[in-house]
């Protein structure tokens, strides 16, 4: 029986048609694009996409999904040129996620086995969100590098509120409806409560909560199981 083209192919060249493969389809699932520039790569290695959309005007900018990453209703929507967005292997994003990239060259970066919840991630004026692995996000958390507009000092007219880096080290839980503004770092196994504004860092292994947050407990870490009474 006469080989397909595909098999033939395949055979002949198998790393780059596998690789052509996934850019085009975006490993299992169907990819919505609207891409108007020149350079973009989306590549989804062995990851299951539902609903994800990739809305790009610019160029040169690279999203890469690790294997194993399961991605349901995520909104890619990036303006401008040299972004980076890169998730590690076997992340899960459920019930959505609009991840905004504008001005260049900003970064998200998601360590392994992370998994979020109707996320909103907003990347600005060159800055990055670095996401540690095994990471819990809950529903409704908003994370930003900057504050969009500008305001301004009306005695020297310089602008107060510059973008800065959120930095979101491996193992932490953001419980629900909780907003983490630019320039903030959380520590390792820390805990943000449930409807927190996180405007300054923490430490590892705190609880922080309220708006704006504090540290309301140290010496904690977590775990995603329910550990029975004992
Ligand atoms: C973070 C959390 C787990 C901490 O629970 P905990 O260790 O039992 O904390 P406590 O209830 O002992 O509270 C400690 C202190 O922090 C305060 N506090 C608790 N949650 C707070 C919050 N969300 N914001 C502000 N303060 C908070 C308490 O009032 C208490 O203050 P006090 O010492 O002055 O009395 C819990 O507050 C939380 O946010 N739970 C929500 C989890 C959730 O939604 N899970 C499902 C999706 S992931």
């Amino acid at each position: 029986m006469a080989k397909s083209f595909y098999i033939i192919l395949k055979e002949r060249f198998p790393r780059s048609v596998s690789f052509a493969r996934k850019l085009l389809r975006g490993g299992t699932g169907q990819v919505q694009k609207t891409i108007q520039g020149q350079g973009n790569i989306f590549t989804a290695d062995d990851a299951t996409l539902s609903g994800v959309k990739v809305d790009i005007i610019g160029d040169n900018n690279r999203i890469n999904i690790g294997s194993g990453c399961v991605l349901s209703n995520v909104y890619f929507r990036l303006r401008g040129s040299g972004h980076q967005i890169e998730f590690g292997e076997a992340c899960r994003v459920s019930r959505g996620a609009v991840l905004w990239f504008e001005d260049r060259e900003g970064v998200l970066r998601v360590g392994p086995r992370t998994t979020m919840v109707e996320i909103h991630i907003a990347v600005t004026e060159k800055a990055k969100v670095i996401i540690g692995e095994d990471c819990m996000f809950a529903n409704d958390i908003d994370i930003r590098t900057g504050d969009s507009h500008s305001v301004i000092d009306v005695k020297t007219g310089e602008r107060l509120n510059h973008a800065g880096d959120v930095v979101i080290s491996r193992h932490v839980w953001i419980a629900p409806h909780t907003v983490v503004l630019k320039g903030v770092d959380i520590g390792e196994d820390s805990i943000i409560a449930t409807g927190s504004v996180v405007t300054k860092s923490c430490e590892a292994g705190v609880i922080m909560g309220g708006n704006p947050a504090k540290v309301i407990k140290t010496d904690i870490s977590w775990k995603r199981e329910r550990l029975a009474k004992t």
